[in-house]
Formats: C-alpha cells, structure tokens, sequence
C-alpha cells in the first residue's frame, strides 16, 4: 500500500510538470482528487484494513493529498502568471481605454489679426509683400527720404548691427524694395505684414511689434481713393456703423500726410478713459507716396501717383478685443493665448 502511495506521488509530479494550462490543470486535479480519483478510491479502500494499517495507510494517504492540493494551487498559480505575462506582452495597447485629450494649439492673437486685415486687402485685389527684418539704412530711411540728419529718425531710434544695417523701424521699406522690382508696371497693389523694432519699452510700446502696410501705384491715384479704401478697411474689421477722421500729420515718406482716426470702439465717440475722453482712437498713419520716394523705387512721378499706409497690429488687436496691456500678447500665458 505504501509502495502504492509513492508510485501515484511521481506519477503525479511527473504529470504535473506537463501540464500547461489551466483546463489540462484542472483535469488533472479531477483526475487525482476527484470522486473517483486515485486518491479518493485509496482511501475508500481503507476500510478493507485493520485498525494499525489503517492509521499507518491513512496518515500517509491524507499527507499525500495535502501535498497534492499544495503542488497544484502553486502550478495554478505559475500557470496564471505566466498567461497573464503574454496576455500582457501582446497587448501592450488597451484599446479600450478611453483616448488621451489632444491638446491642440490655436493661432496667436496678432496672428489672427493679422490674416483678418490680409483678407480684407484681398478682397480688394491687394497681394501680399515680404521684406527682410535685419535691413539696411537705405531702405528703412534714405530711399524713404530720411536722410541721416533727418529730425524724423528720432522717432524711430532702433537696434543697430553697424552704420548701414539695422532691425528695420516699421514696413515701410518694403514700398521701396517692391517698387524697384515691379517698375516700371502698374498697378501696384501690395500690402506687407512683417514684425518691426524699436528702441521702445514701457506699457504701451514693446521693442517689436507688428505692423502692416499698404502700397497702391497706378496712373491716377488720389487722396480719395485712399480714403475709400481705409474706410471700407475700418468698417470691415470694426463694424459698419464706425466713422473716420483724418488729421494732418507728417511722414518724409508721403506727402500730404495724415493719421487716420476711428471712432472709439467703446464708448462710440462719448468719450471714456481708452480714448482720452475725445471720442477717437488713431489707428494708422497714411498719404499720398513722396515723388522723391516714387523715384527712388524707380517709377515717374509725372506718371503715376500712390498711395500708402501703415498701422500697428497689436493696437488694432486691443481695440478689436478690448485687450488692455500690450505685454499679454508677448507673455506667453495660456490662459491668455486660449481666449482666442
Ligand atoms: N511707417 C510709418 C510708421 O511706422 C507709417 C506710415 C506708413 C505712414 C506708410 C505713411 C505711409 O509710423
């Protein structure tokens, strides 16, 4: 009888180390330990003893049995282990899970800006006319007849790399490098979006900021047609209902010259603290294209006359979303970048 418990023990290691999954796992432990497993029936067959082989007989059948239930929770216990390691190795993506947010980025404010103001001078036949950043003393001055003792470079004291090259002071200089290219043909009709610096730094002024400019050439150009044009600008981008106002002003580059104002956006003209109680807010600087200019780009100016304009983005933009410092639109802070 003893000889038998051992026999069945190996049989069941050996058994045991073969089986690899949980069903095979389970048959063997039905196999063994169920009703009419070996075991069981060993132990029925008990009764047929007497009293010492039976205590002797029983002991180690019962012993053997325990260990049997041992081996095979510690075999269930490797087998689901290890299943659950390639169940994990081959689905590493659970997709189930519901999705990660995507965090999607928006357009700048002066961005949005400044395509609103592109699309409007499209839609009037403008195209649009880059320039360098980094530009010589030539273009941003001379060729716009400031010369270098001229009273007006005070106003736009910059960033100098030498003499001769500099971080352009507005988009001006564009007019003169578009000129050159497209002389003597007209009509030119361009506007020029474009980052500009300045030697300024306090709540109302930033050392760059953005500008956009407008050119028209063609053969018979006035006062008028800038007018028109800058009227139906304003309504577009500030509603209908807004009215202009130009005042005299001077640029070396345009003569006459003029700064063109609008109605305030918010408080209509009344008067409120944004617009110095005097019911207007400048926008833009503007006039008719200097001849001396027309000739440095290399057209005649007993041919044809211009227009031209140029206006801060970052002002436009705080008018537009009442935006009340300028240094939020260089801060970075999402939470101001988001509202847009
Ligand atoms: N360049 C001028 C400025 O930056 C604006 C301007 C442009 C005025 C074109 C007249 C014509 O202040």
């Amino acid at each position: 009888m003893l000889e038998k418990i051992r026999t069945i023990e190996s049989g069941c290691q050996d058994n045991l180390a073969r089986v690899s999954t949980l069903e095979e796992l389970n048959e063997f432990r039905v196999r063994v330990l169920g009703r009419k497993g070996e075991i069981t029936q060993l132990l029925r067959g008990l009764k047929d003893l007497n009293a010492e082989e039976r205590l002797e007989i029983g002991k180690a059948a019962n012993e053997l049995k325990e260990r049997l239930e041992k081996m095979i929770a510690a075999r269930h216990e490797e087998i689901s282990r290890r299943q659950l390691e390639i169940k994990l190795l081959n689905e590493r993506i659970d997709v189930t899970l519901p999705g990660l947010p995507q965090q999607r980025g928006g357009k700048h404010p002066l961005t949005l800006i400044s395509e609103e103001i592109q699309n409007i001078f499209s839609g009037m036949g403008f195209s649009i006319a880059e320039g360098p950043e980094i530009e010589s003393d030539y273009y941003n001055f001379e060729a716009l007849n400031v010369s270098r003792d001229h009273p007006a470079r005070d106003m736009q004291d910059t960033f100098y790399i030498n003499e001769d090259i500099l971080l352009r002071t507005h988009t001006s200089p564009v007019q003169v490098r578009t000129m050159e290219k497209m002389a003597p043909r007209i009509p030119v009709k361009i506007i020029v979006p474009g980052k500009v610096y300045r030697k300024d730094d306090d709540a109302t002024h930033s050392p760059m900021f953005t500008q956009v400019e407008g050119l028209v050439i063609d053969k018979t150009i006035t006062f008028g047609n800038l007018k028109g044009t800058l009227m139906l600008f304003a309504q577009k981008i500030f509603g209908e209902d807004v009215r202009v106002r130009y005042r005299p002003s001077f640029f070396p580059f345009t003569e006459p010259s003029a700064e063109m104002d609008i109605s305030c956006v918010i408080c209509k003209g009344a008067g409120c603290r944004v617009c110095s109680h005097t019911g207007w807010l400048e926008i833009l600087g503007a006039g008719m294209v200097n001849p001396r200019v027309l000739q440095y780009g290399g057209y005649d100016p007993e041919a044809v006359s211009g227009f031209a304009f140029g206006m801060g983005v970052e002002r436009i933009a705080m008018l537009k979303y009442g935006i009340n410092d300028l240094r939020l639109f260089f801060d970075n802070d999402i939470r101001f970048l988001q509202q847009f």
